[in-house]
């Protein structure tokens, strides 16, 4: 999994991100939406509300509740994937909501519901951490107040070495492999979850790895937000000259 070099199968060194490309705004028929690629991983994440609340009695008198819905597409990995809700998939979707949670002024908008829908295109390792990461951007951009962007990455450890943002088959054949998610602008962790092994000092190493992917996703993700606003201005300048 690591050569002579030092380098991992994709050639990436150790604690080097996948390339990674963002779009903020690409479904025209949800509030917000936002679509990433990190490596061969294509993910796409749409938002709704905050609107009405259906079943009703699920309505709290003092915030909006969220909901989130992970999903993996049928053609999004190897061996067909049945399109029924898996047991992972429903624990994806939880810790998903869960690490957004805490990002969102949900106290603003009682008696409502935030609606999340991620859809896994392509998965190649690290689609609970590229969808958290696009769900963030899409609640931007459905104009939801929001305390921080939620950016999120994984670190692990591969044929002993301990590197960022692992795809599939180091997910698979490497020792460990700990997602994390994490709001810069407020210093708050909301996903840390482990597989594997790593003693307390390797740990915190993976740990710090994962942090410094998120700082650099983070960027990533106010690039993305700013060009949608960019495109528009422009779009606008040309309608006022013409
Ligand atoms: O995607 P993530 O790393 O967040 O979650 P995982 O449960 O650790 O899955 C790692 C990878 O296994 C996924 O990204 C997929 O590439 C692959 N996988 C698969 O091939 N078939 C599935 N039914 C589920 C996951």
């Amino acid at each position: 999994m690591i050569d002579e070099k030092g380098l991992r199968t994709d050639g990436r060194r150790p604690n080097e991100l996948r390339p990674i490309k963002m779009e903020v705004g690409v479904l025209s028929n949800a509030d917000g939406s936002a679509y990433i690629e990190q490596g061969k991983s294509k993910v796409l994440a749409a938002v709704y509300g905050p609107r009405e609340l259906h079943p009703r009695h699920l309505a709290l008198p003092d915030r909006a509740i969220l909901r989130c819905r992970y999903h993996m597409a049928p053609f999004s990995v190897e061996e067909r994937k049945s399109p029924a809700p898996s047991r992972r998939e429903i624990e994806l979707s939880k810790v998903i909501r869960e690490a957004l949670e805490p990002a969102i002024f949900l106290e603003k908008f009682p008696r409502t519901s935030i609606d999340i829908f991620i859809e896994v295109l392509q998965a190649d390792g690290g689609t609970r951490c590229a969808g958290t990461t696009a769900a963030a951007l899409a609640l931007a951009d459905a104009g939801i107040p929001m305390r921080d962007l939620v950016a999120a990455c994984a670190a692990g450890k591969v044929d002993g070495v301990l590197v960022l943002d692992l795809n599939d088959i180091e997910d698979k054949e490497g020792e460990a492999d700990m997602p994390v998610s994490y709001m810069p602008n407020l210093g708050l962790i909301s996903l840390l979850q482990m597989d594997g092994s790593l003693t307390f000092e390797e740990f915190k190493q993976v740990l710090n790895l994962a942090l410094e992917g998120c700082k650099q996703i983070y960027k990533l993700q106010k690039e993305a937000l700013k060009a949608k606003y960019v495109a528009i201005k422009e779009e606008v300048e040309t309608c006022l000259q013409s």
